[in-house]
């Protein structure tokens, strides 16, 4: 595909992923593929920010090459380490030799100890300015957002903000702005995205939204380093990142549980019924017929996560415990929880979905359901009442 532009000068060289279904080793699904968005900016001097994955890297030159020889290159900004944008870096310092890197400090001890480059950095933080002629580079540091190393770069005369992984969502596309595409399908990746990377760091979402509302810039355009770029309304994902990191939740519950011998989703089905008969939105998962990162997208505005298994060998099934240990790394806000499932002779999967819960920051209700063997009608009454009861505490 061509390259595009964002304003005058201010180009987008980025690569396409199409077939990509895994991102982060196994942790995180990407049905609809990503993109590596670098950008451009013709001036003076020349400036990169942020390049590609490496098996890209043949995408990115092409796209430079096509509106300026890569070893003209003066300037690359490095928002962030992670090899996904920083991973063509040794292939450009060797086209560009002389370019100077510009990252935060942790960005140059993170570059060398990824590429063992030795080349020329420029250490910025949160206030410096690059001038290249007639663009300023404003940066400020985003550290966990979502690597210690992070930063935004403001390309202040075109108000274009070029925040790395804040604000991107994995979907490949040949389209590159949000007016040219579905939002409704970018807005759900932005949601997964959100809930999969950025959840654990929402505080620090929060303050660093403030401080860039604080500052007053005026920002035009948003280039994440993932997907879309915000164009038509950079707003819409702005305020959907203050919804998200402030734990807003909606009248919505996830009933999330796996079984043996179907007692277990007995209890689900029994549990679901009862929140919705109060008129509340519940969605039923089982965890293996579900993608894990995809009930955690739906979890983002769920006000309760209740999860069941049967036990096995006195503790969960071995395929309920990814979800729990994700969401003791995830640590969601303001949610409530609970825990039910079938045994044979001895419970405790209960107590274990309940402990973890617990550690992952949940209110855990009082209530527990546990039923042996087969569940009665009298036990999936008691299961549907307590359905109704996690609808009214929503
Ligand atoms: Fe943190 Fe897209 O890498």
């Amino acid at each position: 595909m061509p390259n595009v532009k964002l304003t005058d000068n201010l180009y987008w060289v980025g690569a396409v992923d199409w077939n990509i279904r895994y991102f982060h080793g196994p942790a995180y699904s990407t049905h609809r593929g990503t993109t590596y968005n670098a950008y451009l900016v013709i001036d003076d001097q020349i400036t990169l920010v942020d390049t590609v994955y490496r098996p890209f890297s043949g995408e990115l030159i092409r796209h430079i090459s096509e509106i300026v020889d890569p070893s003209k290159i003066n300037n690359v900004i490095i928002n962030h380490v992670e090899t996904d944008h920083s991973g063509s870096l040794p292939l450009i310092m060797e086209l560009a030799p002389n370019a100077k890197i510009f990252c935060t400090q942790r960005g140059k001890e993170g570059l060398e100890k990824h590429y063992f480059g030795g080349w020329d950095y420029n250490v910025v933080k949160t206030g410096d300015e690059l001038n290249t002629g007639k663009k300023t580079f404003a940066f400020v540091e985003a550290p966990m957002l979502h690597w210690p190393d992070s930063m935004f770069t403001y390309v202040k005369e075109d108000a274009v903000l070029l925040p790395n992984d804040a604000f991107g969502q994995h979907i490949a596309t040949n389209f590159r702005f949000d007016d040219e595409v579905d939002v409704n399908e970018v807005m759900d990746e932005a949601a997964k995205y959100y809930a999969n990377i950025l959840l654990p760091f929402s505080l620090l979402v929060l303050k660093k939204l403030d401080e860039v509302t604080k500052m007053g810039i005026d920002i035009k355009m948003i280039g994440p380093s993932h997907g879309i770029i915000w164009r038509k309304d950079p707003s819409k994902i702005i305020n959907a990142y203050v919804k998200w990191a402030s734990g807003e939740a909606e009248r919505k519950a996830l009933v999330i549980y796996d079984t043996m011998w179907e007692s277990t989703e007995k209890m689900a089905k029994a549990v679901v019924d009862g929140i919705t008969a109060e008129g509340v939105t519940a969605k039923l998962f089982k965890l293996s017929a579900s993608d894990r990162n995809d009930i955690i997208k739906e979890m983002i505005n769920a006000k309760a996560v209740i999860v069941g298994s049967p036990t096995i060998n006195n503790d969960i099934l071995p395929n309920v415990a990814p979800l729990l240990d994700d969401l003791k790394g995830l640590k969601p806000k303001n949610k409530i929880g609970m825990a039910f499932g079938s045994f044979g002779w001895g419970g405790g999967a209960v107590k274990t979905i309940e402990e973890k819960l617990r550690a992952a920051g949940l209110e855990i209700l009082d209530e527990s359901l546990t039923v042996k063997w087969v569940p009665t009608p009298e036990e999936l009454d008691h299961c549907f009442s307590a359905g109704r009861m996690i609808a009214q505490r929503i």
